[in-house]
């Protein structure tokens, strides 16, 4: 399968932008702060650079909010994640219909309690029709659990006679992963200086454009964004070709 460039009005714009929103807990420390504090920041952040897609016509924006690992976390600051989770979907969601923004949980729903996935469900319905901005929140999310969910999906059809073995490739696995029906990411940004994807998007990240930067997440401005984008428009994607194959031919950039 070929992952599609970018074919947008502008190609140096990322039509979907996948972010981890990470540091929330060291932007805290640094201020000898409980790392609850942190997170309340990075909650703040979001609207950042929710702003910010807008703004730019970016179309879809995927941000890493709880990982199936963090679930591991001392039972504390998930439980404290969970009432900030909470408050965010009770307070944002009118604002972000207003806004034409649609909203959409990936991840294990079954782990969150009932009133957080009652909830999700809500915000899902009420945004459904909004198309200015695809919001996706990867939350109880792992890629590896991703694949995994296809990998069942297409086992289930198998075993009920609805599937053949030899109809499994590539576009099969994809169309059963989140986010099937959105273009790939163009452009992934990683803060808090790690340099790792931290089982995030595994499958639909195989030719995104990674970009990290030492900004804590709460500290996240529409600047550091820019850098990311101005970065990304500077970026030959090959998509395994040559780079004379992918050049825009001369005709279309002389005006
Ligand atoms: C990211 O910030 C938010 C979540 C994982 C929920 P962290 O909490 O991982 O912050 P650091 O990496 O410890 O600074
Ligand atoms: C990734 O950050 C997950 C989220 C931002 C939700 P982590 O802080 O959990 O990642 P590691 O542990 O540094 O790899
Ligand atoms: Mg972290």
């Amino acid at each position: 399968m070929t992952p599609e460039p970018a074919n947008g009005s502008d190609p140096g714009v990322p039509r979907h932008l996948a972010v981890i929103m990470d540091g929330n807990g060291r932007w805290a420390e640094r201020r000898r702060r409980p790392r609850m504090i942190g997170h309340r920041a990075g909650a703040r952040a979001v609207n950042t650079c929710i702003d910010f897609c807008l703004e730019r016509g970016i179309e879809a924006l995927t941000l890493f909010a709880f990982s199936s690992e963090n679930w591991g976390r001392p039972e504390e600051e998930v439980g404290a994640l969970m009432k900030l989770f909470m408050n965010a979907l009770e307070r944002e969601v009118e604002e972000m219909h207003r806004r034409g923004v649609r909203v959409r949980f990936i991840g294990e729903r079954e782990r969150f309690s009932d009133a957080i996935a009652q909830r999700m469900a809500h915000a899902e319905s009420v945004t459904a029709r909004n198309t200015r901005l695809h919001l996706n929140i990867a939350a109880s999310y792992g890629g590896r659990w991703d694949i995994a969910e296809a990998a069942r999906s297409l086992a289930r059809d198998v075993a009920a006679g609805r599937l053949s073995p030899d109809a499994i490739d590539e576009h099969a696995v994809h169309a059963r992963t989140c986010l099937a029906d959105l273009p790939p990411p163009d452009l992934f940004i990683r803060t808090g200086g790690d340099l790792r994807i931290s089982n995030f998007l595994l499958w639909q990240l195989a030719y995104t454009e990674l970009w990290f930067t030492e900004a804590l997440w709460p500290e996240l401005d529409a600047a550091t964004l820019q850098s990311a984008l101005d970065d990304y428009a500077r970026r030959q994607r090959r998509f395994g070709l040559t780079g004379a194959q992918v050049a825009v031919p001369r005709t279309e950039t002389s005006e």
